[in-house]
């Protein structure tokens, strides 16, 4: 299992602008949809592919094609921010669902939708578990718990901003997942909260409260 940061410009100047807390429910969900579009790239880079022959107009030529099943799965509701960013990467992508929320006392996820397509079992797919937060790390492990036991293997999660808890709680419970993020941030605050953060990442996308 491994923990990359993507250091990248782009994704630290886009970062900065979803942290501002004066940022428009349209830019943010716009900065977000970016950044995920840009670790899409990042974390593409070594799916498998294979040769298939194909006729240029020039010649016959053998060229490689995508071998996988890329499967994204975001965690609702912040998680759907992401999917967009990711499909114009990878349009052939399925998409399935996993409904958490976090009690807002005890930081414990509750479970209220589930959809996967069929794909997501086969053996060439890679599932993008895909959340903009990992905080405390216990959406992310359960969401993770429900869909092994649905026969998803590999698996890698996905996420704009981490704590340092978070980050390990998930390696502790899934030690077989690979985590990309944007940043790993300074800690949690007391109520749960990423320290320095964005603050409520499913509001602030979709204009709640
Ligand atoms: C947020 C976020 C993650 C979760 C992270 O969702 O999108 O799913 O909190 O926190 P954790 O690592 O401590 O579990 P929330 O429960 O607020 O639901 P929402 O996306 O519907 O607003
Ligand atoms: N969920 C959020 O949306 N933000 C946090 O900082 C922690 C959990």
């Amino acid at each position: 299992m491994s923990v990359t940061v993507l250091n990248h410009s782009m994704i630290k100047h886009k970062l900065t602008n979803i942290r501002r807390k004066e940022t428009t429910t349209k830019d943010f969900y716009q900065n977000v949809q970016e950044i995920a579009g840009l670790m899409a790239f990042e974390i593409s880079r070594d799916f498998p592919l294979k040769d298939v022959e194909i006729e240029t107009p020039i010649c016959k030529t053998v060229q490689k094609e995508l071998d996988a099943e890329i499967v994204i799965i975001p965690i609702l509701r912040a998680g759907l921010g992401m999917v967009d960013g990711i499909r114009n990467m990878i349009p052939t992508a399925k998409v399935g669902f996993i409904g958490l929320y976090r009690d807002e006392k005890t930081l414990q996820p509750h479970e209220y939708y589930a959809k996967f397509p069929d794909t997501m079992k086969a053996d060439n797919a890679v599932v993008l578990v895909v959340d903009p937060m990992l905080a405390t790390g216990g959406s992310a492990v359960a969401a993770i718990d429900m869909l092994k036991k649905r026969g998803a293997k590999n698996i890698r999660f996905v996420c704009l901003v981490a704590s340092p808890q978070g980050v390990e709680v998930l390696q502790k419970a899934h030690p077989d997942i690979d985590i990309y993020c944007a940043t790993v941030d300074e800690k949690l605050n007391e109520v749960g909260y990423i320290v320095p953060g964005l603050g409520d990442c499913g509001d602030r996308l979709f204009g709640t409260k």
